[in-house]
């Protein structure tokens, strides 16, 4: 491996901080957990460190977002998951969470509130300025080893990331291991055409990755769900009204860039599914008014990405096609699952919704990598190195120089 893990260090007896990904989906109302998966993947690494004092990590939402919460919910999940108990702080880098880590005695598990109600992990740093900050050198000296596990946002450069392990001997955790073993296994052998059925909520980010990915010979066909086809359907002003999405004009104006530049690659849905008083409704994308919210894709638009899928030499698919929770608009999204699963290109699906849907439909076996990762995973596939892996590098070649 290019970077160290868990087999590189002797844990028992050590304080090691655990950065994982447990950003899971919340309902808004309730602020309930809505789907674990990540809280499971986090508990491998935690169940190899038993006989450490592990310190545990991780956000959860995007302050000002409705999935923007504590950490106290995740302690629940996780202490059913692992079976033992949790000490949740309700504090990350103040006198308590410092005077609760001093505390800890081997096999000791300990939860840290969401970081990102630390201000310095809202953003982006050069490693050496993450070491500077406030959180990283207040919390690294009470730390032997840093081990990096949250492959979900290994595409962020926070203190949280890049920091601890700039100043600590560091090493990758059991999902970040798994998911850069398997994935570099599966772009060594991956063939065209590649075909992306590109979805999800975070736009921007999204809009970005695609570039690279195009650039990078990584999609040769790009076919759009959910809201970022919204946005391109009314880039292509076959969306005449406004989408009311965040940063709309901005995304819109990149999203038309694409195309013209890439007027061969980008396939947006031709008829939709909106709700009416409780039923399905499909239409063509122009008879669409304002007020009616897109939640699936129509049958045309299925048949036709479902033979663009057949013809694929490497799927990648983010992110849900439509509200599949709701059985009114399941459609699209299960009927573009079935086709990545029965087609015979390599198959790699992302996100965690999709993983929850993949199990639903009992698909999941027939996918080649599943990763609950959104937009780390689209950048990781454009080659891009990402800060986290960068990071577990350089403290690798730090630990073996000595
Ligand atoms: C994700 O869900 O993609 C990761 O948890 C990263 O979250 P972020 O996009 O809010 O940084």
């Amino acid at each position: 491996m290019r970077f160290l893990t868990l087999e590189d260090f002797k844990t028992s007896g050590k304080t090691v901080f655990l950065r994982v990904d447990m950003n899971s989906p919340m309902d808004p109302e309730t602020m309930q957990i809505l789907e674990t998966s990540r809280i499971r993947e986090s508990a491998e690494s935690v169940k190899d460190l038993l006989g450490a004092k592990v310190v545990i990590a991780s956000h959860q939402g995007r302050v000002g977002n409705k999935d923007y919460t504590g950490m106290e919910n995740h302690a629940k999940v996780l202490e059913q998951i692992l079976n033992r108990q949790i000490t949740y702080v309700e504090d990350v880098i103040g006198t308590e969470a410092q005077r609760e880590i001093k505390k800890m005695k081997d096999g000791d598990i300990l939860l840290l509130d969401n970081l990102r109600l630390c201000a310095e992990e809202n953003y982006e740093f050069s490693p050496a300025d993450a070491a500077k900050t406030i959180m990283v050198t207040r919390l690294a000296k009470l730390f032997d080893l840093c081990v990096l596990d949250s492959f979900p946002s290994s595409h962020r450069s926070h203190p949280s990331i890049v920091g601890f392990s700039h100043v600590l001997p560091a090493c990758a955790g059991r999902l970040v291991e798994r998911e850069v073993r398997k994935l570099d296994e599966i772009m060594t052998v991956t063939k065209g055409p590649h075909v992306v059925v590109l979805g999800g909520s975070k736009v921007m980010d999204r809009l970005e990755a695609i570039k690279t990915l195009i650039q990078n010979g990584r999609a040769d066909q790009v076919l759009l769900t959910g809201v970022i086809a919204n946005v391109f359907m009314r880039a292509q002003g076959r969306v005449k009204f406004p989408l009311g999405i965040k940063s709309e004009d901005e995304v819109i104006s990149k999203a038309h860039s694409l195309i013209g530049e890439y007027p061969d690659v980008f396939t947006t849905p031709v008829d939709i599914a909106i709700d009416r008083d409780g039923s399905r409704v499909e239409m063509d994308v122009r008879e669409l008014d304002k007020g009616d919210q897109i939640l699936d894709l129509g049958p045309k638009t299925v048949e036709h990405y479902v033979k663009s899928i057949h013809s694929a030499g490497t799927v990648f698919m983010s992110g849900p096609a439509g509200f599949f929770e709701n059985d009114n608009f399941k459609f699209g999204t299960e009927s573009l699952l079935r086709a990545v699963a029965n087609s015979f290109a390599t198959t790699i699906v992302s996100g965690g919704h999709l993983t929850a849907a993949l199990k639903r439909y009992g698909l999941a076996e027939k996918i080649h990598h599943i990763s609950t990762a959104g937009g780390a995973l689209v950048l990781y596939l454009t080659g891009v190195k990402l800060p986290m892996i960068q990071s577990l590098e350089e403290a690798a070649k730090r630990y073996r120089a000595k």
